[in-house]
């Protein structure tokens, strides 16, 4: 009887670990960057563009760089520097070439946004000191 339990538990606490892994692998919209504790803001999908760029090599990316209303506000009024609570955000798609295109042309010709790439990353602008130690839960000696 009392293997039996120990059985259960051990199957109850397997399928509870496989169960958060898919979470655990990538960066849950609500989950906190490691260090500054930086989450992913609502709404970034909305925020104007600040401006686009390419990759080559092996990023071989397209990518666009938004900003929150505070990031676009400053900028056009030439703000520097950047007061706090601004954000910006670079997104990035696979870089790919149109096949219509290469083919009315006969030549590589036309380039479309894929499927997201490289991850999603945000600059925050925070300008108060940060203890890196009491972040990574350290103890001074
Ligand atoms: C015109 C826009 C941008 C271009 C062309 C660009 C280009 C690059 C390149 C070439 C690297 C090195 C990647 C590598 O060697 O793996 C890099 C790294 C990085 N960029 Fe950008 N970047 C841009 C905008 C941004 C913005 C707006 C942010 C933040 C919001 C950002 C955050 C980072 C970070 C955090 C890394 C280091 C990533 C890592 O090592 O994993 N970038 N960027």
């Amino acid at each position: 009887m009392k293997w039996l339990i120990i059985l259960v538990l051990g199957i109850v606490i397997a399928l509870t670990i496989l169960a958060a892994l898919p979470f655990a692998s990538g960066h849950a919209e609500d989950e906190a960057a490691p260090i500054f504790g930086v989450k992913i803001p609502a709404g970034y999908r909305d925020w104007r563009l600040i401006s686009v760029a390419h990759e080559e090599g092996t990023l071989n990316d397209l990518r666009a760089i938004l900003g929150n209303d505070v990031a676009i506000t400053a900028s056009r009024e030439g703000k520097l520097p950047f007061p706090d609570g601004t954000i910006i955000a670079r997104l990035a798609w696979s870089y790919d070439p149109l096949e219509e295109s290469s083919k009315a042309f006969g030549r590589l010709q036309s380039f479309v946004a894929g499927p997201p790439k490289n991850g999603i990353q945000f600059m925050v602008k925070d300008s108060r000191p940060i203890r890196l130690d009491r972040r990574l839960g350290l103890r001074s000696i």
